[in-house]
């Protein structure tokens, strides 16, 4: 799978029409891959099941939903973000459509002891439902995210999906690293719950990574990651929670 060009195709499903139908195969060649999702920190324990849409409260004319399961420990929420961003690109590269979707909740809020936190709704679409013009899709300019050298990395990964399309990230490009920093602007208040604003920002942060790396990879960018402790709830404006030290 080339994961950088399904950057350009993915899109949400926030309703699916005309469906196809998941074939068995494609469900065990799904699990397969899940299997193969990297985390961030393998310290963290999770669990990741295809469930029908039926068994949640998802009621977007899907067919499954995947729900995620993880200890709720240090930086889950990232990590869940950071795997389930790998598996939406391989939905895309399948012809699935999928759907990040927060409000959600499963029968089963616990799974061999860990905490549900989030589901991917999906469906077999055709491809011609799929995204035909990624810079079409609203986001915030490049200049408002970044500061220093774009590196082609910029222009790609700001297409990144959030919660509510909040892009809670900010950059700072020094010459020899990338800071990143999950960003909330000062008294900005969306549709979301106040108190779950810092809980999808941080997931949003792991898809985010995801795709930062896809894209440095994609330019022949040699990057070592080091991750910071994302403490802090919503009232900080800025907090540092990751840097990639980089060799072009
Ligand atoms: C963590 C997360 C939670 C989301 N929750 C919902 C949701 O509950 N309902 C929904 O319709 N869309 C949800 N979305 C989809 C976003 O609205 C969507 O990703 C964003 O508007 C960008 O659009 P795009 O994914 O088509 O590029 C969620 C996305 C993320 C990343």
């Amino acid at each position: 799978m080339d994961n950088y060009r399904q950057i350009f195709k993915r899109k949400s499903f926030h309703i699916f029409k005309n469906t196809g139908k998941l074939a068995d195969e494609d469900i065990e060649k799904l699990e397969i891959f899940i299997q193969s999702v990297e985390p961030l920190d393998p310290q963290i324990r999770t669990k990741i099941c295809i469930v029908p849409e039926s068994e949640t409260t998802c009621r977007r004319g899907a067919e499954y939903c995947i729900l995620f399961y993880s200890e709720t420990k240090d930086e889950y929420l990232k990590n869940i973000g950071y795997m389930g961003e790998q598996i939406d690109l391989y939905l895309a590269s399948e012809d699935i459509g999928a759907l990040w979707f927060g409000i959600g909740k499963p029968k089963n809020m616990l799974l061999d002891g860990l905490d549900y936190v989030i589901m991917l709704s999906i469906a077999k679409m055709s491809e011609d439902k799929f995204r035909k013009d990624m810079f079409k899709s609203k986001r915030k300019p490049v200049d408002e995210i970044w500061i220093g050298e774009t590196m082609n990395v910029a222009e790609i990964v700001r297409f990144a999906p959030s919660a509510c399309n909040t892009q809670p990230w900010m950059f700072e490009n020094t010459g020899k690293e990338l800071l990143i920093y999950r960003y909330k602007k000062p008294g900005k208040r969306g549709i979301m719950p106040v108190d779950k604003v810092s809980y999808y920002n941080k997931i949003d942060m792991g898809i985010f990574l995801c795709m930062l790396e896809i894209c440095l990879e994609h330019e022949g960018i040699l990057f070592e990651r080091a991750l910071l402790a994302d403490a802090s709830d919503n009232s900080a404006e800025k907090t540092f929670i990751a840097r990639y030290r980089y060799q072009i």
